[in-house]
């Protein structure tokens, strides 16, 4: 695949998947993440670059997208799977807690999607894929910011899909059920019961499996696929990857 494509949040979990998955298909590959040790080692191993940047802020987003555009020698796709976890009661939620998860899961890629528009527009057939979450279109108790900032990334997406086609460019909004350090940690905060209650639901819950997916095999195949111009035809859309997790 002749790509030329930014993953945001290429560090760990799904984004790094995504760029080992890219990087197989043939695609060059600029990895970003703020994690600079781990994402540089993922995107070595695959034969890519890394640059090292906090989606958060703006100048450097700009600076950094710009860079790897001249690095890829332009932008045929942007993935953005950078995020965090919050967890906790939601009348318990204070405004600095709502203001760190919008800032990072909303304004995030809001912030990468207008910094790579200018090199998608040089483009004919572009693309975004933005990292949602199923707590975007379903209850997700204890996690009532997160899944306000997914909703707004959501809403963000279908609406750029909208605004942007004019320009060729394709955005997609994918909702993943994936074993990375983000399921871990939502792990970590179970007691034993609690635990072993959950894997139940989830074995009940999930038709293919009954678990979470692997990020390699499961996850980044699909990104792959959307930044294709196999998906040429598909845009706005609400991509569930969770093995049938809440049909
Ligand atoms: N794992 C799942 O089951 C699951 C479920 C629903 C949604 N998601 C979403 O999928 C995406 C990927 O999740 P994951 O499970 O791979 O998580 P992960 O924690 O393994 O990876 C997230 C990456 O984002 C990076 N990041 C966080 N804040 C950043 C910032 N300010 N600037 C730059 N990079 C930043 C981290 O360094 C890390 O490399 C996230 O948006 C997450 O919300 C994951």
């Amino acid at each position: 695949m002749d790509k030329k494509v930014i993953v945001v949040g290429g560090a760990s979990g799904v984004g790094a998947a995504c760029v080992r998955s890219l990087a197989e298909a043939g695609a060059s590959i600029v990895s970003l993440d703020r994690s600079e040790e781990l994402g540089r080692s993922v995107a070595e191993q695959a034969g890519q670059h890394f640059l090292t940047c906090d989606v958060t802020n703006r100048d450097q987003v700009f600076a950094v997208i710009d860079e790897a555009a001249g690095l890829l020698g332009g932008v045929d796709s942007l993935v953005h799977a950078a995020g965090i976890l919050v967890q906790g009661p939601a009348e318990d939620i204070d405004d600095e807690t709502w203001a760190h998860i919008m800032d990072i899961n909303a304004r995030g890629p809001m912030l990468t999607n207008q910094a790579v528009l200018p090199h998608l527009k040089k483009g004919d057939r572009s693309s975004i894929a933005n990292f949602a979450s199923s707590s975007a279109l379903t209850a997700y108790p204890n996690g009532a910011a997160y899944a306000a900032s997914k909703g707004a990334v959501t809403a963000w997406t279908r609406t750029i899909a909208v605004e942007w086609a004019r320009f060729g460019i394709r955005a997609n909004v994918i909702h993943p059920s994936a074993r990375t350090a983000m399921f871990e940690q939502h792990l970590a905060k179970m007691n034993e019961e609690e635990l072993a209650a959950y894997k139940k639901v989830l074995w009940q819950k999930i038709p293919l499996g009954g678990e979470f997916g692997d990020p390699d095999r499961d996850i980044a195949p699909v990104i792959t696929f959307l930044v294709s111009d196999g998906a040429r035809f598909m845009t706005g859309q609400n991509i569930a990857v969770n093995g049938g997790y809440y049909i």
